[in-house]
């Protein structure tokens, strides 16, 4: 064992001077001497020391050069002592040896090339690299200027050489004791704990990595949102309903039942269960009255108005159905201006792209009181969009079923240098506030966004299925950081 013969070896003598030396008499590899010199040295066994030495060692070419000669010496020994053709001698060698040697050859004054004819320009070559490679194969050393020639043409790399001389330790012993890492019972029974030494704690060592688990991004983005929300004073809406019947989705909204939204190629609609039992019917029927023949100073749409429509269950395809419940159920108590708030999930059919799925989050707000204005909801959005980091805003009309004036928003991202469109906003119409019951000078100013969208910008990802879905890679989950947002 590597070992004994160490300590055995030290027994007696003072030092192992170069632990290569060693393995070699010895007939073990150095790396295992290596293990074995550390492990003694960190039990204070021995005492090694470093020893750390440069040398040269032959690449693949070189030692080839030192095997059949040089290039330059080959070429030169295949010029005959009368010349030769030019194109003879390069039929006669190899193409590498041929092109490296002319070089070397023609540089050492061996050999002259005219145009067709090559010959000796002296009788009698030495074949220097050759000697030099040899010597620095066998260790023996050799004069700089030598060393940088050959490390120039590749010949010749250096290797570090790290291996120890070692001397006897303060705790040397001929055998070293094993330290005993845990008090068993067995020890205690037999009692040979009093004669253990037991191995010291390293509190240095690196543990397993903690495994935990971690928050998605869009999590944090919208706990950020939330909290955004939470200062300006919003309170949040009720989200916990995936389901929603059409009437709160779009009829309460003013949506007509025409509408492309409604269609199923937009819309998922359930088929168990297929309808809403129930819904407010007093308040249906002035629903169906606005769309069909209008009131409150409006037209209406002037369409037959059908209940199994309403009816019809479906995947809310946005939260501003969530809105619509929240100003209902305020309106039938007497009036107390409102900020609402909410971040959930909603679902649209559509065809899944790089910023498309069919299911996403949406950010909604919105305040009712009396006698709000555009000008509030501009207001506003700069306050709401400036927490988020985007302060320069631009607005452009929109249209929506449920709001007039309807405003898309668009913020100037820095990064992309563009304007983009990050959100769409407006006043919640009369024909689906006053059905409602809230009073004739109440306004509702809202906004909605998808949460995707900061999120991607945020993290810089511009594949919406990098995200969120059966896609994504967990380890962008691990790394991601606790908080983007500035706040
Ligand atoms: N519901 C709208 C959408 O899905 C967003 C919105 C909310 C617009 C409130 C105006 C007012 O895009």
């Amino acid at each position: 064992m590597a070992e004994d013969a160490i300590l055995g070896f030290l027994q007696n003598k003072d030092e192992i001077p170069n632990s290569e030396n060693f393995a070699l008499d010895f007939g073990v590899g150095h790396d295992e001497i290596v293990n074995v010199i550390r492990s003694l040295h960190g039990f204070r066994l021995v005492d090694a020391q470093d020893i750390r030495r440069e040398r040269w060692v032959l690449t693949e070419e070189g030692k080839t050069y030192a095997a059949v000669g040089s290039p330059e010496f080959q070429l030169f020994s295949a010029v005959p002592p009368e010349g030769i053709a030019r194109e003879e001698l390069q039929k006669k060698m190899d193409p590498a040896v041929y092109k490296i040697g002319c070089q070397q050859a023609i540089k050492n004054k061996w050999v002259e090339m005219a145009k067709t004819h090559v010959s000796r320009k002296v009788q009698h070559a030495n074949d220097r690299v050759k000697d030099l490679l040899l010597r620095i194969q066998d260790g023996e050393a050799v004069n700089q200027e030598d060393i940088d020639a050959l490390k120039r043409r590749k010949l010749i790399i250096q290797q570090v050489w790290k291996g120890f001389s070692v001397k006897k330790g303060p705790n040397y012993a001929l055998k070293r004791k094993r330290a005993a890492t845990d008090l068993t019972r067995e020890n205690l029974q037999r009692g040979d704990w009093k004669e253990l030494e037991f191995k010291e704690y390293n509190f240095g060592a690196k543990g397993q990595p903690v495994e935990g688990g971690h928050l998605h991004p869009l999590l944090k983005v919208r706990r950020q949102i939330q909290m955004i929300f939470l200062y300006m004073g919003f309170e949040e809406m009720p989200t916990n309903n995936f389901v929603e019947s059409s009437f709160w989705n779009f009829d309460a909204l003013f949506q007509p039942q025409q509408h492309p939204a409604r269609d199923s190629h937009d819309t998922f609609f359930l088929k168990v269960p297929s309808t809403t039992k129930m819904l407010p019917e007093d308040y249906v029927e002035r629903v169906k009255e606005i769309h069909e023949s209008g009131g409150y100073q409006s037209r209406g749409y002037g369409y037959d108005w059908k209940r199994e429509e309403a009816n019809k269950n479906l995947l809310r395809t946005h939260t501003t159905a969530v809105s619509s419940r929240m100003l209902y159920a305020l309106a039938q108590k007497p009036f107390i201006p409102k900020k609402y708030y909410s971040i959930d999930r909603v679902f649209r059919n559509e065809a899944v792209d790089r910023t498309h799925l069919a299911e996403f989050h949406q950010i909604e707000g919105l305040i009712c009181d009396r006698g709000l204005t555009l000008g509030d909801l501009i207001g506003v959005l700069q306050d709401f969009f400036s927490r988020l980091g985007m302060s320069k805003l631009r607005f452009k009309p929109a249209y929506n079923p449920y709001t007039e004036p309807s405003m898309e928003i668009f913020s100037y991202h820095e990064g992309f240098k563009k304007w983009v469109e990050i959100g769409n906003s407006g006043m919640f119409r009369p024909e689906m506030l006053l059905p409602m019951g809230l009073p004739e000078d109440v306004r509702v100013i809202a906004w909605g966004l998808s949460l995707e969208r900061p999120a991607m910008i945020l993290n810089g990802i511009d594949n919406i299925r990098d995200l969120f879905g059966p896609k994504v890679d967990l380890g962008l989950i691990k790394r991601n950081p606790i908080c983007r947002l500035g706040l």
